[in-house]
């Protein structure tokens, strides 16, 4: 997307150098147009090395391209971060007496605005009034949070964060085709315990599901993350009013919390790396080298949960039509062996879609880029995406949207 990213003059602008920094590294092609009194805080260098482009605040550069008005007719989407009740004053009266100014007139895209001010600021009936108006004319909010604001008070003012801001552009231009459906995501790697303080694990970050969860919030599902042991920095893409975490360990809290959860959902999507083995028993006492050690582990096999919860559907315990999307993670190089393995999966497994991610250096576990090829009915490739875990995401909603 062509986004342009308006930085209006609050402190909150150091954090937007972040958000633009998310932004481009999504792949969005990002054009920052900060006020002269933004530069006040973050500086005109700044803004160029992180979005890669020439910054200007004036009408009067760049005349030739008619880069006033052209920067907003080109965008998909604008963002104002931070929006000051000044600005947004200024937005609301429809004032242009700056880059930013005209290029909010110009553009047609979605504007989406992160407004930050004092609390008092924030309540005060005139910001209120046109906060109002912009809504009214269609444009989107983000925040503003309660919390810490600058001179030590709190209240509602502080800017929203810039993962928050990047989830919101994604929402206002997401498809709003999961409105009224529940969706169940799972994600993370299970652990099962070996004594307190060893388990048997793996190495899924949980970001190609929370990405999942969060992309389906945005197309308005109501959405259950299930998540093995994942992070709250990558739990925070999924922050969504529509989203609900609910936390497991290991393989056996994992199949509870989805089985619970999958009796209501229209879309499940087991994205989770769940432990197939896990140890018969689990000391409860350290295993020192005193005691033995750990020289062998008798392990026993785990529920298939995925599997599980296709045959509670077959037997009735799920809505008519629910879709199921199960996930393999191959390391075969050979493309031919790789889908074949996912074709038997998919059968073995009584689910619609399976989606093949390939577990290679560059792509699947840890990292925020990942590729797949998605095997449904008769076991043809649906659909294939590679690129950021979103997008990835949004291609493996489309073909569940497809089956459905
Ligand atoms: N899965 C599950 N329960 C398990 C193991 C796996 O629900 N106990 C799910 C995973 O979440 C994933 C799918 O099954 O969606 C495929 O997992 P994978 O480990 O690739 O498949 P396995 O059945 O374990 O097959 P194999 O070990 O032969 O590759």
């Amino acid at each position: 997307m062509n986004i342009v990213v308006g930085v209006t003059g609050g402190i909150a602008a150091y954090k937007t150098v972040h958000l633009v920094r998310l932004l481009t590294k999504a792949g969005h092609d990002v054009t920052v147009v900060p006020t002269d009194d933004a530069l006040r805080f973050v500086g005109l260098p700044t803004w160029e090395a992180i979005s890669r482009h020439p910054v200007t605040t004036s009408v009067h550069d760049d005349v030739a391209r008619v880069r006033h008005v052209a920067l907003g007719q080109n965008a998909d989407l604008v963002v104002v971060a931070p929006a000051t009740a000044n600005s947004i004053a200024k937005i609301a009266a429809g004032i242009a007496d700056d880059l930013l100014g005209t290029t909010l007139l110009a553009t047609e895209a979605p504007v989406l605005l992160a407004p930050a001010m004092h609390a008092e600021m924030w309540r005060n009936a005139a910001t209120q009034a046109n906060i109002a108006t912009l809504v009214g004319r269609g444009l989107h909010l983000v925040g503003p949070a309660e919390g810490e604001l600058a001179g030590g008070d709190s209240g509602p003012g502080r800017m929203a964060e810039p993962e928050q801001i990047f989830t919101a552009v994604l929402d206002v231009r997401a498809p709003r085709d999961l409105d009224g459906l529940n969706v169940v995501v799972s994600a993370g790697g299970t652990r099962e315990p070996i004594d307190p303080v060893r388990f048997l694990g793996n190495r899924s970050s949980g970001r190609q599901g929370a990405a999942i969860a969060a992309e389906a919030a945005a197309r308005g599902a109501t959405v259950t993350l299930v998540a093995a042991n994942v992070s709250d920095d990558v739990l925070a893409v999924a922050r969504h009013p529509q989203l609900e975490v609910v936390h497991v360990g290991t393989a056996a809290q994992m199949a509870d919390a989805m089985k619970y959860a999958a009796v209501a959902a229209d879309v499940v999507v087991m994205a989770a790396a769940v432990a197939d083995y896990r140890p018969t028993e689990a000391s409860d006492q350290k295993l020192t080298k005193e005691l033995g050690g750990l020289g062998r582990i008798e392990l026993v096999e785990t529920e298939d949960v995925v599997a599980a919860l296709a045959e509670a559907r077959a037997a009735g315990r799920a809505p008519t039509g629910q879709v199921i999307v199960a996930f393999a993670a191959e390391t075969s190089e050979d493309p031919e062996e790789r889908l074949d393995r996912a074709r038997r999966k998919r059968e073995r497994k009584g689910v619609e879609l399976l989606a093949v991610n390939l577990a290679d250096a560059g792509h699947g576990f840890e990292v925020a880029h990942n590729a797949v090829e998605i095997v449904g009915g008769e076991g043809a490739v649906v659909a294939s995406a590679a690129g950021t875990k979103r997008q990835v995401a949004r291609a493996i909603l489309d073909a569940a949207v497809a089956v459905r």
